[in-house]
């Protein structure tokens, strides 16, 4: 009963990796160019969740939708916005935070993760409520599709379960129950210092990332220096079970040559991390290098960013608060 629409953002909170091109970025043009209707959100509220400098904020808020747009992401045919320029969503976490019970967040995973060995109750109410944003961003559009990464799964999760609650609540079917869209050999990036860590933007060693605007040297002295066993690739999958470093580094290269972890091996299988790595390099410099020369081109015109950006929000209001306006009238208000 829902016409199928998606719904994806990402923090704008350091600048984009490798992990959010393949997992996030590349399947959002795939998406896109299929004729889908497509919403692609700069979640600036998410990044709040813990301490961004102001100007650096608004710098990588910035640079995220230069990201986008060198990635494929068309702002004629997708709409992308920042999360902050559209009320409407802080509006219906409002009304989701008195919907979802406070034992749904406290089994967040990644709420798990990011106050393990730290004291929680330090950690900003924001940190701890941020699944109930995330899920009024994806409904606030009443969108049927989420493509994330392999991460974000559980919070997807919870977003149906909002979306259950509220309709069974208040006797509605108001909200779809939104599905993941979780594909690829690349779903899930981990770290190049780390097999059993996710490559992220906000992990503190820059050695574990690829950063989106990195140049060619350092994209190939990070593969190089990847973190590694001594044996040679194997020929199948089952060789890799557990060797994660391995399994991540030829995943990543199925992901960016678009085919698959057994297809790589049917080539790479044997070979020495001395002759995979320096390939994988240049596969991935050859990806990456004109996405990085258009953002820096795009950067180099932060109003023209801003008035696209200010586009997006005017047409993501335009869905968005006639919705809020139905959710005001369900609740009594
Ligand atoms: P980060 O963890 O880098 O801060 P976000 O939380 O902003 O990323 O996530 C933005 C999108 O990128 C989500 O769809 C998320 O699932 C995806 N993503 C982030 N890191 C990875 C990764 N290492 N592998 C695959 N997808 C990822
Ligand atoms: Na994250």
């Amino acid at each position: 009963t829902f016409p199928t629409r998606i719904f994806s953002g990402i923090q704008p909170s350091g600048g984009l990796t490798l992990g959010n091109y393949l997992g996030a970025l590349k399947r959002f043009v795939e998406k896109q160019d299929q004729g889908i209707e497509t919403i692609y959100c700069l979640v600036d509220m998410h990044a709040i969740t813990v301490w961004q400098d102001p100007e650096r904020l608004r710098h990588q808020t910035r640079e995220a939708a230069a990201a986008f747009i060198a990635a494929g992401i068309d702002p004629k045919r997708s709409i992308l916005f920042n999360q902050s320029q559209v009320g409407a969503h802080a509006e219906l976490a409002w009304i989701f935070n008195c919907i979802a019970r406070m034992g749904w967040m406290g089994r967040m995973t990644q709420w798990k993760d990011k106050t393990a060995g730290k004291n929680a109750e330090a950690q900003s109410l924001g940190l701890f409520a941020y699944p109930a944003l995330m899920a009024a961003d994806i409904l606030v559009y009443r969108a049927t599709h989420v493509p994330v990464g392999e991460d974000q799964k559980q919070h997807i999760e919870l977003t149906r379960d909002i979306a259950i609650k509220f309709n069974n609540d208040y006797g509605v079917n108001f909200f779809p129950v939104a599905e993941p869209v979780i594909e690829g050999a690349a779903a899930r990036v981990m770290s190049l210092r780390d097999g059993t860590k996710k490559m992220s933007k906000s992990d503190p060693s820059d050695q574990s990332r690829i950063n989106l605007t990195d140049d060619a040297d350092t994209i190939a002295k990070k593969f190089r220096k990847a973190k590694t066993d001594p044996e040679p690739l194997p020929d199948t999958v089952e060789g890799l079970a557990d060797r994660p470093e391995a399994r991540n580094l030829v995943n990543i290269y199925a992901g960016l040559s678009g085919t698959t972890a057994p297809e790589v091996l049917a080539q790479y299988g044997g070979a020495q991390f001395g002759t995979f790595k320096p390939a994988l390099a240049d596969l991935a410099v050859s990806v990456l290098s004109p996405i990085t020369t258009e953002m820096n081109r795009l950067m180099a015109d932060p109003a023209e960013i801003d008035r696209i950006l200010g586009d997006g929000a005017d047409r993501a209001d335009a869905i968005a608060r006639p919705v809020l306006e139905e959710v005001y009238d369900i609740v009594g208000m």
